[in-house]
């Protein structure tokens, strides 16, 4: 899951590579390093540790100037967070450095092979691998694209690469199979990266790269062919988004500002979703309406947050339009032999449109003939690229590790697909649809008015500072509320933290339960049948000696607490919207007291581009 960034052009390399580096350091930041060509050598430096230990390194000692290098973020998968695994690799001869987002999964054969050959190695990386083969064809004909089309032929796995060679000093090489890679086409300098951010303040022309595929570039030039030397036409397309979007805006953390623009982009994920004639538009689900017809399942696939988006979008899909949904984490779906047809409408779920593990999933349901639509936040990625439709979900660069204003917008966005299908099925009339929509529309104003009165979570988080262990409890959507809160208070605050549906208490959880347990409780609408349940729940936990926190309606007299947090009233199904924000505050609050990196909690990376 590194983040990778080359550069060639007529400016030194170093400050380019290290602020590509910085938009970057979401996806990895274990180690990182940087080389630059430089008087007909490669000079090196790489650090353990986050992007700024580099940057003081670099700093005490400066590395020569030089109009070409790469520089890579790490996320380890093969060997130790340690200086000495940190990319970029060098052949043994030092003629060439590479960098490398992925897995090589027959890396150890390539090793085994290299040395009996004699080649020695310095890391433990399955990365190393492929500087020493890209040494040896290199060698062989001093030509960096064809060396590098022969070694991808060679390599088993997942990875984007970026290389540079002593003897053109006027090239840089690049080449993926299914991890991500761009080009930006600068005026007089080119980029590689994992993604845009790395040079949107450089230039907003890019370049999608395709699976297999290496790309050449000079300071003017950029020339792409498969690993066969077959010459490729890329799509070029705009950068929508501007440099700012990827900044911290006068917020102490990304994570903070994420979670105040949740009003702004859920009303962007909204617009231009209605024609003239109020009829619901999708038209990049592109899926004609017999096909719509002819859907009997939906299967909702994804990791984290948005297999927990897809858990609540369940519940209104299968209202709305009455089609069975299965929901699947997507590690999990294809290893199970899926019941998948040519009716199955496979919905995958991903912010980044990366993640490994959906991305696999997808390609299975592809190849059982399933129709597969995604609702992604990146464009162009590979889930949506691979996807017979998507839906993006227009919520803006999402930085911070944890999901927050994209987990909102992925609930949204697939209620629109399951109001979509109900309108062409007919089982929705088109005004019945308005009313929901409009409905819909006044969440971006719930959830403003909540966020500008919710102080109170920083003293729960002092509260509850060292509790061992916190529950959450929530029935109907308020389960994956709960599994969402617990799930942002561990990857935050490394502390225990465990989601139950209320009613599953009494046969086992209710036996974590001791004197000053926290629960948060998500409590169901008053009108909802399940509201009495729940408080009858919560007695029986506070009569256990807990310390229950309710998330509630602001009308919701019933519920008198002196711990109740109060949040927008709206009709059921779209009450996640708000109960997730108390719980989103309450992990970023308990992260910071406790004195962590909100934004890059340990071990973690936002992009998860390895199985
Ligand atoms: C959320 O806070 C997590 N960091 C994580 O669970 C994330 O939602 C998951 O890795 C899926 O990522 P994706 O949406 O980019 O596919
Ligand atoms: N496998 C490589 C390493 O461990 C790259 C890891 C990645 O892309 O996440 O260094």
């Amino acid at each position: 899951m590194c983040g990778i960034v080359g550069y060639i052009g007529n400016s030194d390399a170093t400050p380019a590579l290290l602020s590509g580096l910085a938009r970057l350091e979401y996806r990895g930041y274990d180690s990182a390093g940087i080389s630059i060509l430089s008087g007909g050598k490669i000079a090196t430096t790489k650090r353990a540790g986050k992007l700024g230990v580099l940057v003081e390194a670099l700093k005490k000692k400066p590395l020569p100037a030089g109009k070409v290098g790469i520089g890579h973020t790490r996320w380890a998968t093969h060997g130790s967070p340690v200086d000495r695994n940190a990319h970029p690799h060098i052949d043994p001869e030092e003629k060439v450095a590479i960098i490398h987002n992925g897995i090589i999964e027959n890396y150890q054969v390539l090793k085994e092979e290299l040395e009996r050959l004699g080649h020695y190695f310095s890391s433990d990386t399955d990365s190393e691998v492929v500087a020493h083969l890209l040494g040896i064809e290199y060698g062989k004909s001093a030509d960096l694209t064809d060396a590098m089309e022969r070694v991808c032929q060679r390599l088993h796995g997942n990875f984007s690469l970026v290389a540079i060679a002593i003897d053109s000093p006027g090239v840089l090489i690049g080449a993926r199979r299914n991890s991500p890679l761009v080009v930006g086409l600068g005026q007089g300098e080119n980029f590689l990266a994992s993604d845009v951010s790395a040079f949107i303040s450089f230039t907003k022309r890019a370049l999608e790269i395709g699976q297999n595929q290496v790309v050449t570039l000079t300071a003017d030039s950029c020339s792409i062919s498969d690993f066969n030397g077959v010459t490729q036409s890329p799509r070029e397309f705009q950068v929508t988004w501007d440099a700012s979007a990827a900044e911290k805006n006068g917020f102490p953390h990304f994570m903070a500002k994420e979670i105040m623009e949740q009003p702004k982009a859920v009303a962007d994920c909204l617009l231009g979703r209605m024609d003239e004639n109020g009829h619901l538009t999708l038209n990049e689900v592109r899926l004609s309406d017999d096909e719509i017809r002819d859907i009997d399942k939906v299967i909702i696939i994804g990791c984290g947050s948005a297999y927990h988006a897809g858990m609540i979008a369940k519940y209104g899909i299968e209202h709305w339009s009455r089609l069975p949904v299965e929901v699947e984490l997507a590690s999990e779906f294809r290893y199970r032999d899926p019941i998948i047809t040519r009716n199955t409408l496979v919905i995958a779920i991903s912010q980044s449109g990366e993640t490994m593990d959906t991305l696999m999933a997808l390609r299975h349901a592809k190849d059982q003939r399933a129709k597969v639509i995604s609702i992604c936040n990146t464009y162009g990625a590979s889930i949506p690229r691979e996807s017979d439709g998507v839906i993006y979900t227009q919520a803006g660069p999402e930085i911070a590790v944890a999901s927050t204003k994209a987990f909102l917008t992925q609930i949204v966005a697939a209620y629109l697909v399951g109001l979509y299908i109900a309108e062409i099925r007919g089982i929705k009339f088109i005004d019945e649809v308005r009313d929901i929509l409009e409905e819909l529309g006044e969440l971006p104003e719930k959830i403003e008015r909540y966020l500008e009165t919710s102080e109170r979570l920083k003293d729960l988080a002092l509260e509850f500072k060292s509790a061992q262990s916190i529950l959450f409890l929530g029935r109907h959507v308020g389960f994956p509320v709960a599994l969402e809160g617990a799930l942002k208070l561990k990857e935050l605050a490394y502390m225990h933290a465990v989601g139950f549906a209320a009613g599953e208490l009494k046969h086992g959880p209710i036996a974590l339960i001791e004197e000053g347990t926290p629960v948060l409780v998500i409590m169901p609408n008053l009108n909802s049948p399940l509201h009495d349940k729940m408080v009858s729940n919560v007695q029986e936990i506070e009569a256990r000696g807990a310390r229950a926190i309710i998330i509630t309606a602001e009308n919701d007299t019933s519920i008198t607490s002196p711990r109740a947090i109060r949040i927008p009233d709206a009709p059921t199904l779209f009450q996640p919207l708000l109960a997730v924000l108390p719980l989103q505050l309450f992990a970023y609050e308990s992260a910071v007291v406790r004195g962590y990196d909100v934004d890059q909690p340990r071990n973690l990376a936002k992009s998860v581009t390895v199985e």
